[in-house]
């Protein structure tokens, strides 16, 4: 298939498009490089072996968009490009909503006008909120957001399936990602956080390579094994592999479809910290601090649904993340800000 892929720069959208490529795909990226650097792009297409077409240009940009769309045909659009950091969301607000409820809207709209109407949208479990079952299946109600970066997934999950009940051409598949860590086994992509990681594995790989003193364990007062919260950490590569399989909902007419992508397996903070002091042998220096406003005990997914229709499910475990984030990390103490480009 030809597909546009927006945000096809950042940490997903990179390790997509490989995926992409391997399965015979062809694409278009767009990305206005607000957080990421086209070196991402140039690794991926020495991964490939081919020229990648970008667009840098501006989701919210209608004339831009309409341009590119007028000299390019797509069966589908693949689309992360989105702010995403909760913290800064919940400063920001204004920001947040106009850029991925705005963008997203001129996107739908442009996509229609040229007759494309397939689309996978990359949600969160972020819309269950604090949620109402564990493991989380996609029947689980969608809960409270916190902050609005939450906020505008569960609302641009409710305004594209409004689309689609209206109009039976759209086919709308919504990916809700667990706790995305890892990276490329080349160690030639990965995650590239602006300035202090809000995440956890960026914020321990740069403990490891020597930028930060010491990690901070946010509460260890939790209903879990040891008091530290539990995620649904999944393998990036995985996750791009997921977006692939999500192609042949595309391609079945699913009209409407929501996946899990996570791989089943909760795991603590605590777990995670030893787990790569093992894979690595490298100490991470901790702390424990007070809890994280608005953070959740316990995430884990069910991810029956995707293995069921898509036929897939994560195949990398813990210690493949551990191992392949830090590979990057190493390989790249400064992301691709190291690099000249
Ligand atoms: P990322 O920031 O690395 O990638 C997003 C890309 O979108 C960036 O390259 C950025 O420059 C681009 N972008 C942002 N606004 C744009 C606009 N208006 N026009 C064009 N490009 C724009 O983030 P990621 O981790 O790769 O996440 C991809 C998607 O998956 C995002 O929508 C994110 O919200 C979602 N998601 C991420 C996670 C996670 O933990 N990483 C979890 C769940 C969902
Ligand atoms: C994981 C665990 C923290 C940092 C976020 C978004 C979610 C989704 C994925 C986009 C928690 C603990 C963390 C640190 C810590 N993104 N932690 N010290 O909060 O599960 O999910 O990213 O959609 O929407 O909310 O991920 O990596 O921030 O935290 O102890 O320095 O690690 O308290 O238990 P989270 P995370």
């Amino acid at each position: 298939m030809r597909i546009l892929v927006t945000g096809g720069t950042g940490f997903i959208g990179s390790h997509t498009l490989v995926e992409l490529y391997a399965a015979g795909h062809e694409t278009i990226v767009v990305d206005n490089l607000s957080n990421s650097n086209p070196v991402a792009l140039e690794r991926v297409e020495a991964l490939v072996g081919k020229k990648i077409p970008f667009y840098q240009l501006d989701i919210r940009d209608r004339e831009s968009l309409n341009q590119m769309m007028e000299q390019n045909h797509f069966d589908a659009c693949i689309h992360f490009a989105g702010l995403k950091a909760v913290g800064e969301s919940v400063e920001k607000p204004w920001e947040y909503y106009e850029n991925n409820i705005g963008g997203t809207l001129t996107l739908l709209d442009v996509m229609r006008r040229h007759g494309c109407k397939n689309i996978i949208f990359s949600s969160s479990a972020t819309v269950y909120g604090d949620p109402a079952m564990i493991p989380i299946t996609e029947a689980c109600p969608k809960g409270n957001c916190t902050n609005p970066y939450g906020k505008t997934k569960s609302m641009l999950e409710e305004i594209m399936m409004d689309m689609q009940k209206a109009d039976k051409e759209w086919n709308v598949v919504l990916l809700r990602y667990f706790n995305p860590i890892g990276a490329h086994p080349s160690g030639t992509i990965g995650e590239n956080p602006n300035g202090i990681p809000n995440n956890l594995m960026p914020y321990i790989t740069q403990v490891a390579v020597g930028k930060r003193p010491e990690l901070g364990v946010f509460g260890n007062d939790y209903d879990t094994p040891d008091g530290t919260g539990v995620r649904d950490y999944i393998h990036v590569v995985d996750l791009a592999k997921g977006h692939v399989a999500a192609l042949q909902a595309i391609e079945r007419k699913c009209g409407c479809a929501i996946y899990n992508l996570g791989t089943g397996q909760g795991y603590t903070v605590l777990q995670l910290v030893k787990t790569f002091e093992k894979v690595n042998n490298i100490k991470i220096p901790y702390s424990i601090k007070p809890r994280r406003a608005g953070d959740i005990a316990i995430c884990y997914s069910n991810p029956a649904k995707a293995e069921k229709e898509l036929g897939w499910k994560a195949e990398r475990g813990l210690e493949d993340m551990c191992r392949d984030s830090w590979n990057w990390q190493r390989n790249n103490p400064e992301g691709y800000g190291g690099v000249e480009s």
